[in-house]
């Protein structure tokens, strides 16, 4: 099979480097890609959102198979598009990628169909909100803006003025773009964080291994929130008794709410759950792998992705035994110093032939670029360096010796990824 994947982070890398293992895989693009896919797969310079090139560029090519691996062109409807041309598409068309694309669509669905999450109101204009904040509203309470804004589109207000100012921010001010056009106001919660991805078929869901995120900058949880730090997987936390309360009240239930709504979904559900003193609760859900998790997640699945992914677009994912290795991955991210607010690119790496041949090892490259002066860093997030072990706490030794691997001018990662499992 000639393979598209579209994207070009550490999850795209991650993505398409199962797909290098594939015994299905014949030639691999990826556009636009970076550096570190460019290893594994011919990069073409087209961007993820330019529909009408990536289609022509499919036909041209004679691609069997595309992989969208980022939420933007998934909500915009790049499965549509290809499909409309006949080309084979892994993910969900763009009225079910909207499980993501819009909170208020979520959180309206797992009302209607009874699936735990926090108690919630939608609000299309500033001054309901508002309203609502001052007659009704318990504080700490959460802000959402409605559509896509890179995660950050969530502000956790303690008082009633910071969530009035937060109102203006997301609905006034339009920080977070369009997608602050609605917003959800909802109860905070308090727990452990875990996310869960599956394929899924339109029927059949089938759950990966579990995995747990670092969102914020610093250690310690601290400083603003970012696209993910790092991650380990699986979770100490996802025990046998959450995976039976998942499985009873959230994956199938979302899938068949899905389904019954006219919108059956196709692809991955990440599922962004907290553990709350009452039970497993949604917090969020997303149409795709999560970057960082795919890091951790996709080098522990024994199958062929190529099979699970094409019984997810064919219907037959429930001949599908999905299997993971019965081990431990952890991926420190090594970004740019200043992420997520300003930082410097262009700098040199040095080191990234150490990982060449290191078994359990891998270097996903996230914002990277080839240059004549050599490979150089190109955005905040940098490179996700992973490694197994056969427990969480040597998997988190092995990954964090081998960030000293690699180095780069302004080099900066969190020192505690994998920390809370001393606690499991
Ligand atoms: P989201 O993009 O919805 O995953 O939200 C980003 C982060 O905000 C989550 O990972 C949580 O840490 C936090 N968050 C979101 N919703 C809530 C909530 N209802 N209660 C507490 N924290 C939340
Ligand atoms: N790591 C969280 C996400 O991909 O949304």
């Amino acid at each position: 099979m000639n393979v598209l994947v579209v994207g070009s982070g550490g999850r795209e890398h991650a993505i398409a480097a199962s797909v290098a293992k594939s015994a299905k895989a014949d030639k691999i693009y990826c556009a636009p890609g970076n550096a570190g896919i460019g290893q594994i797969a011919e990069c073409v310079p087209i961007g993820a959102m330019e529909f009408e090139k990536l289609v022509a560029f499919a036909k041209e090519k004679a691609i069997d198979f595309v992989i969208v691996g980022m939420d933007d062109p998934l909500v915009g409807g790049l499965v549509d598009a290809m499909e409309a041309e006949g080309i084979r598409t892994f993910g969900p068309r763009k009225n079910a990628a909207i499980l993501e694309g819009s909170k208020a669509f979520s959180k309206d669905l797992m009302k209607k169909y009874k699936i735990p999450t926090a108690a919630y109101e939608n609000f299309d204009s500033a001054e309901a909100a508002k309203t609502y904040l001052q007659e009704k509203a318990d504080f700490p309470i959460v802000l959402k803006a409605d559509g896509l804004a890179l995660g950050k589109g969530v502000l956790i207000c303690n008082t009633l003025e910071e969530a009035l100012a937060g109102v203006d921010t997301i609905m006034k001010d339009k920080k977070f773009g369009d997608a602050g056009n609605r917003m959800v106001i909802e109860e905070f919660m308090t727990g452990r964080e875990v996310s869960v991805l599956s394929f899924v078929d339109g029927k059949t869901i089938r759950i990966m291994t579990s995995a747990q995120d670092h969102k914020r900058a610093q250690d310690g949880d601290q400083g603003l929130n970012t696209g993910g730090m790092g991650t380990f997987s699986p979770s100490p936390f996802y025990t046998e008794e959450v995976d039976a309360f998942c499985h009873q009240y959230i994956y199938q239930a979302t899938v068949d709410a899905m389904a019954a709504e006219g919108r059956p979904f196709k692809g991955v559900i990440f599922f962004g759950l907290m553990l709350t003193p009452k039970g497993p609760r949604v917090l969020e859900y997303n149409a795709r792998f999560g970057d960082p998790e795919a890091q951790v997640v996709l080098p522990r699945m024994k199958n062929d992705i190529l099979e699970v992914m094409e019984a997810c677009v064919d219907g037959t994912l429930d001949q599908i035994d999905l299997q993971f290795e019965d081990n431990a991955a952890v991926c420190v991210v090594l970004a740019s110093d200043g992420y997520p607010v300003s930082y410097e690119k262009g700098f040199v790496i040095e080191g990234l032939d150490k990982f060449d041949g290191a078994e359990g090892y891998y270097c996903f490259h996230a914002g990277t670029k080839r240059t004549e002066k050599g490979i150089v860093t190109n955005g905040g997030r940098v490179l996700g360096v992973t490694a197994k072990g056969n427990n969480l706490k040597e998997a988190r030794a092995n990954a964090y010796a081998a960030t000293e691997w690699v180095s780069f001018a302004n080099k900066y990662m969190r020192h505690d990824i994998g920390k809370a499992i001393d606690e499991a």
